[in-house]
């Protein structure tokens, strides 16, 4: 649980003193926690000021499945920060806040992020993260599986099938809103995603777990080529992109992922079976939109905004299709190390 700091009354002296005793012996956690929990008992019991869990959360990351979501700040981060995905903003806004909101979830949140190279969707990733655990990516709770790192081997499905129901096993036990991301989908072995399916379903618990407040997200380039077409038929039809609608594409998108032997869904109980509550598709971006990656990263980096240099790094990307050029085929991807040149 994360509390405000510091209570009145406590003398500066005694609680530096603490302090210190408790950094301490956060060094030795690792070794002797059970030394750890009787220092930090016996911290808590000189005061009588702070509980254990007060003083244990101030230092260790603790799990609070309670922590509330602050869909302002989050909503004001996504319309900030993610340029040129006005349905990948609505939709997990909208995913998120009804989630957290819901005091009794009838199963665990399930998200699956598609587009082109480049678009945000590990961006996207990291600005969930952050809102739902304060260590963000850092987290204990929240988990990162890239395919060809963690599952590279086509003969060992059914290892990585088991290893991965106790992985989330394990870690839904230790902490109920965990968060799981699965990096490159599309490099899945067919059927290895499977293994997870009884965990998002609609039980109340599986083996003793109760997996419904926990929150899956997939990554995946496949669908990447649906939702250009998509894109570039309303470009060509001179309407705009923020016209384009969460319904003229989440249908196509899990049809189309569903029968893509390289999407990791592929004949999937997960999409058969209606387990993925969204499918949220991200646009590929425009000339404009790497100008303002490029913006952004500049002001990251603390420099000044130069619209020549700006201009320059967005006319080194490489834009499709052949005839029109409006999208970057890379999307942003490119853009921070293009920037170390100038
Ligand atoms: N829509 C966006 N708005 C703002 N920044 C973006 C956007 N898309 C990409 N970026 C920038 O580009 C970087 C790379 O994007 P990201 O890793 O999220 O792409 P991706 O969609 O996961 O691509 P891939 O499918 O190749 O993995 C991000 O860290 C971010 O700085
Ligand atoms: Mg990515």
């Amino acid at each position: 649980m994360w509390r405000a700091s510091g209570r009145p009354g406590v003398p500066a002296a005694l609680r530096r003193l603490l302090l210190l005793l408790l950094l301490a012996t956060r060094e030795a956690a690792a070794l002797e926690p059970v030394s750890v929990g009787l220092a930090i008992g016996a911290a808590s019991a000189l005061t009588g000021y702070l509980s254990y869990t007060d003083w244990y959360c101030r230092f260790a990351e603790c799990c609070d499945a309670e922590r509330p979501l602050d869909a302002s700040a989050l909503k004001q981060d996504l319309e900030e920060k993610l340029f040129g995905q006005h349905l990948a903003t609505e939709v997990i806004l909208k995913a998120l806040t009804g989630f957290k909101n819901n005091k009794n979830p009838k199963k665990p949140l399930t998200l699956s992020l598609h587009g082109w190279a480049g678009t945000g969707k590990n961006f996207v990733s990291q600005i969930m993260a952050d809102h739902l655990h304060p260590r963000g990516l850092k987290s204990h709770f929240v988990h990162l599986y890239v395919s060809t790192l963690h599952f590279p081997h086509e003969q060992k499905i059914k290892l990585y099938q088991d290893q991965l129901q106790k992985w989330i096993h394990g870690n839904v036990s230790k902490c109920a809103n965990s968060m799981f991301i699965f990096d490159e989908m599309d490099k899945l072995h067919p059927g290895i995603i499977d293994a997870i399916k009884p965990f998002l379903d609609y039980y109340e618990q599986v083996d003793g777990v109760s997996y419904r407040r926990a929150i899956f997200i997939f990554l995946s380039n496949a669908g990447g080529d649906i939702i250009t077409r998509t894109a570039l038929d309303f470009w060509r039809a001179g309407r705009k992109r923020e016209e384009v609608q969460l319904k003229d594409l989440e249908a196509v998108l899990s049809v189309g992922v569903f029968n893509n032997k390289h999407s990791g869904l592929w004949h999937s109980g997960l999409i058969d079976r209606n387990l993925i509550d969204y499918f949220v598709p991200f646009l590929p971006l425009e000339y404009r939109h790497v100008q303002m990656c490029v913006r952004a990263e500049l002001q990251a980096r603390g420099a000044v905004v130069d619209e020549e240099v700006v201009a320059r790094v967005a006319q080194e990307m490489t834009f499709f299709p052949k005839d029109e050029k409006i999208y970057s085929d890379k999307g942003c991807k490119t853009v921070q190390s293009r920037l170390d040149f100038y």
